[in-house]
């Protein structure tokens, strides 16, 4: 398993950096809630990710799990000749980013409001480019009548399904409509006839391996069906994605990309060598749903603080705010994790509350003093905070925006 190096603090499988004892001096003069993120973490975490791809494939980022622009700017630059652009989720996203000097943007999914998409068209130019996703007719009708009518070409990437159907069980997402060679030669045939198209990439994303916890977090009898399914489901996805590439090159069009993989998969996305680059979001925070992976473990690198205002009763204490559930299937694992002081826990009757959060710990709190959370999906996160603290050496040491704090709000 590549993991970090020399973890200080272990607690069950998660290393840290920084102890109960570091947060509560660093944020005693901060208000909570508050958001942060430990640049020496996300550094080991930026380090392992080039390690898990051999520095041999270029790395797109996934902004929906960073949300955050200067953290975008900061990962571009430590990867170096390893970044291949950025994954936007928003069309009005991928503008803005372009407008703060992002040149190689993909939108990772299809949009067709037709204003969102003329704003695409002004953007793109010799230097920047912003790629649209596509994977239905009526999205290159669409597209195609925007762009005649405005004059200007769209650069489209065509999505391609990678689920596997197992005779009981579909395991995959729903999410591209082009599953097999038939419907993608269709698809061929009509971009061909689309003057104001330009096909330059192919993305197939394997979501159930990328997403799906080898071990799921409080189900760990899931693992070893889990492992077959993946197994299987890496084997026929990878040759499909392949034979998909294989006919979009016969069929005349040059790709400048093919996009796959994410979090969770690198390791056998890096086996497709049809892909010339990967996905990667929320690697670099490594939130609490990552922890669920065999093959890899990252540092968590960020988090959230709230204060201690109550304590109804021994062994108790009701913090304030703390109700940031992550998106998905519901479920516990949707919740906030208690990172700090070791040991803390939710209380399953109450989980994170809209307004006040009780744990339970060992540890003596005093009000006041911090409880320090982490989310269990990465760029969501700072979808609930204006602005991220960066901690280094166990200090903080700037205050960034994120894209919240920036009165942005895409999805
Ligand atoms: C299209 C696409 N690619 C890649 C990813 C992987 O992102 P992450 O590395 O944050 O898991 C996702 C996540 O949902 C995605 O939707």
């Amino acid at each position: 398993m590549l993991t970090i190096k020399e973890p200080l603090i272990k607690k069950g499988l998660i290393f840290y950096t920084m102890e109960y004892a570091d947060f509560c001096s660093a944020l005693e003069a901060y208000p909570k809630p508050l958001a942060f993120v430990d640049l020496d973490a996300l550094d080991e975490n930026i380090q392992l990710v080039k390690e898990r791809v051999k520095y041999k494939i270029p790395i797109r980022i996934a902004t929906k799990s960073i949300r955050c622009v200067w953290i975008l700017n900061y990962i571009r630059e430590q990867l170096g000749e390893l970044y291949a652009g950025l994954m936007a989720f928003s069309p009005e996203e991928a503008v803005w980013l372009c407008q703060k000097g992002f040149e190689n943007i993909v939108i990772g999914y299809p949009y067709v409001h037709s204003q969102s998409l003329k704003n695409i068209l002004a953007q793109n130019s010799a230097q920047k480019k912003i790629v649209v996703m596509v994977d239905l007719i009526e999205h290159l009708d669409r597209l195609q009548h925007i762009g005649w009518s405005e004059g200007k070409q769209f650069l489209v990437c065509v999505d391609l399904d990678m689920s596997t159907r197992f005779p009981f069980l579909y395991f995959g997402v729903y999410r591209s409509s082009i599953r097999t060679e038939k419907k993608l030669k269709e698809f061929l045939a009509y971009i061909r006839k689309c003057s104001h198209l330009r096909l330059v990439g192919a993305m197939g994303y394997e979501a159930q391996i990328s997403g799906v916890q080898d071990i799921p977090l409080g189900k760990p009898f899931w693992a070893p069906i889990i492992r077959i399914l993946k197994k299987n489901s890496i084997h026929s996805l990878t040759a499909r994605r392949q034979k998909m590439i294989q006919i979009i090159k016969q069929t005349g069009f040059s790709l400048e990309f093919v996009n796959g993989g994410g979090t969770g998969s690198l390791e056998s996305s890096l086996q497709d060598a049809t892909l010339t680059e990967v996905t990667v979001g929320s690697a670099f925070f490594a939130p609490a749903l990552f922890e669920g992976y065999s093959n890899f473990r990252h540092r968590p690198a960020a988090g959230f603080a709230l204060e201690v205002t109550r304590n109804p009763e021994k062994g108790v204490y009701t913090c304030a705010g703390g109700g940031y559930v992550a998106s998905g299937a519901a479920g516990m694992d949707k919740l906030p994790q208690p990172w700090l002081p070791q040991g803390a826990s939710l209380i399953r009757n109450e989980g994170a509350g809209e307004v006040q959060t009780p744990i339970v710990t060992k540890e003596l709190l005093r009000l006041g003093m911090p409880v320090i959370f982490r989310h269990a999906k990465a760029g969501e996160l700072c979808e609930r905070f204006n602005s991220l603290l960066l901690f280094r050496k166990g200090k903080v040491v700037q205050e960034v925006l994120t894209y919240r704090g920036e009165g942005k709000c895409f999805l």
